[in-house]
């Protein structure tokens, strides 16, 4: 995968070998390929509403009985944002005008222009329920015919930027989100990485705070301070954190 993704760069520079194009990322006159490489190398894979159960989980369990003041998530991993737009649109139906955020990041710069942008090809809207499409999607009319793009309301309660989860999180980084969902990234990390990208992340989420994972991904050997309220959904302990919370 890596070969078949990268050879074309080393055909760009007439390079004969993978080790000639790893010292030029390094280099100093060659710096702005290193994140031209990250964006090759990168499986962006996302759409609306993907693992809806969790989604469902966020509105009926999390949502319901929420009681504060402003509403925080971070969509860590967003790729090209469809997670984070489905996100946005079950706070603003659960939520309505009262205060919320969301937060998206990604390692990748390329995919966090289109999350920005927030332009999509028609075929994206396979998952999303009518009456969401009707409101928070608007088709594009002639030369943008085929694509819609998020409503504007959405897109200002939201802020992108790019984060590597395997280094140390920017300081200015909120440290009290109520949810964060961190899926379909772990499983390219090995174990180390992976405990200390969990460990990193969930010191950014509240006690009882929920944290949410893929389905196919797991926490095995993972010592954190979380409970498992059911299969991929977990809740940072606190004070009042009983397994009676499940
Ligand atoms: C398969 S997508 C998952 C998108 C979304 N979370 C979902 O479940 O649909 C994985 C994303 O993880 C990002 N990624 C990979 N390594 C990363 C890292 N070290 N830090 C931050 N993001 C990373 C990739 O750029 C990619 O966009």
């Amino acid at each position: 995968m890596l070969c078949s993704r990268l050879s074309k760069r080393l055909d760009f520079y007439g390079l004969s070998s993978f080790t000639q194009y790893y010292d030029l990322i390094h280099s100093l006159e060659y710096q702005q390929e290193f994140q031209i490489m990250i964006d090759l190398v990168t499986t962006n894979e996302t759409y609306f509403f993907r693992e809806p159960k969790h989604f469902t989980f966020l509105k009926e369990h999390i949502l319901k009985n929420w009681l504060g003041d402003t509403f925080n998530i971070w969509s860590a991993a967003c790729s090209t944002g469809e997670e984070t737009y489905s996100l946005a649109m079950v706070l603003a139906e659960t939520l309505g005008y009262r205060k919320w955020e969301i937060f998206g990041s990604d390692i990748s710069s390329r995919v966090l222009e289109t999350a920005k942008t927030a332009v999509y090809l028609m075929d994206r809207l396979e998952n999303m329920d009518n009456s969401l499409m009707e409101k928070y999607c608007l088709r594009g009319v002639r030369s943008q015919s085929g694509y819609f793009c998020m409503d504007s309301g959405l897109k200002k309660r939201i802020q992108f930027e790019q984060i590597n989860l395997v280094k140390p999180l920017p300081i200015h980084l909120n440290r009290n989100f109520d949810v964060i969902f961190l899926r379909n990234v772990l499983i390219y990390f090995d174990q180390a990485t992976k405990k200390s990208v969990v460990e990193r992340v969930i010191a950014t989420l509240k006690p009882g705070g929920y944290f949410i994972i893929s389905h196919s991904e797991n926490l095995h050997q993972i010592n954190t301070n979380l409970l498992m309220v059911k299969p991929s959904i977990y809740q940072k302990k606190s004070a009042h954190t009983t397994q009676s919370s499940k």
